[in-house]
């Protein structure tokens, strides 16, 4: 109760300061204090903002690329304009929301993509988990493609089944990939950053990472399916 009462003032507090700030998000902290720690966009960077609603990331980028840089923000929702920043509606998945993502930046690579995208949450948290990490999964899929070698990647993902599986196809594309918590991030939330740096060229275009992490969960699936059989209960119905 106590810990629900600390966590309810925490996000207010966070709330009170983007208000304060101009922000329209207090998610924008988030942002911001990753980039204090990691410097992720550079000024003159091209940057895609994945999961944009209502602005806040944008904003930020916006403010880190100064005059020479590019902001493109895509989301289901549509945004309120923001100066220097082109919004794309739609769905990240598709293909002609894809299409539009790399009209908007006239076929030229991307240096940073920024990506706090999350589904409509069920409330049936293990399912939701593995919906948001396959999101994740296609947004590598669409945008690593995009990234110019040296290019920076940071992607909210939520804890659980499948994270360690998700690293470790990211690991290979990039110098370092660390995970992240920040300060404005819920106290009871399982939302952790991953902070790609220093995309690595990469030979094997026709791997997909989304095909890989569904076999991981096809395989546990399985595991799941036997256990039962052999008189175990059956953990998650998905
Ligand atoms: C936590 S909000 C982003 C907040 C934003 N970073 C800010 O600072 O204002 C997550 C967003 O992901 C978007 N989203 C979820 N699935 C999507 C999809 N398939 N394509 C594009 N956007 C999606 C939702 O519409 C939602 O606005």
């Amino acid at each position: 109760m106590a810990d629900r009462w600390a966590d309810s003032h925490r996000r207010d507090a966070w709330r009170k300061k983007a208000k304060n700030s101009g922000y329209r998000a207090r998610s924008a902290f988030k942002l911001l204090q990753i980039q204090e720690k990691f410097n992720v966009i550079r000024e003159g960077d091209l940057v895609l903002d994945v999961g944009a609603h209502p602005g806040g990331w944008s904003q930020v980028s916006v403010e880190c690329v100064g005059e020479n840089g590019k902001v493109v923000g895509v989301d289901l929702e549509p945004c309120e304009p923001i100066e220097f920043c082109t919004f794309i509606v739609g769905d990240i998945t598709v293909d002609e929301t894809q299409s539009k993502v790399i009209e908007a930046f006239s076929d030229s690579m991307i240096n940073s993509i920024v990506s706090d995208i999350s589904p409509n949450l069920t409330g049936n948290w293990s399912r939701d988990q593995i919906i948001s990490m396959q999101l994740v999964a296609s947004v590598f899929d669409f945008s690593l493609p995009l990234l110019c070698p040296g290019g920076n990647f940071v992607t909210k993902i939520f804890q659980g089944e499948g994270i360690e599986n998700l690293i470790n196809l990211i690991k290979p594309r990039f110098s370092t990939v660390k995970r992240y918590s920040p300060d404005a991030s819920r106290n009871s939330s399982s939302e952790v950053y991953l902070i790609c740096k220093n995309h690595l060229p990469w030979k094997n275009k026709a791997t997909s990472i989304l095909s890989d992490l569904n076999s991981f969960y096809e395989g546990k699936k399985e595991d799941e399916t036997e256990k039962t059989a052999m008189g175990f209960r059956l953990h998650k119905a998905k």
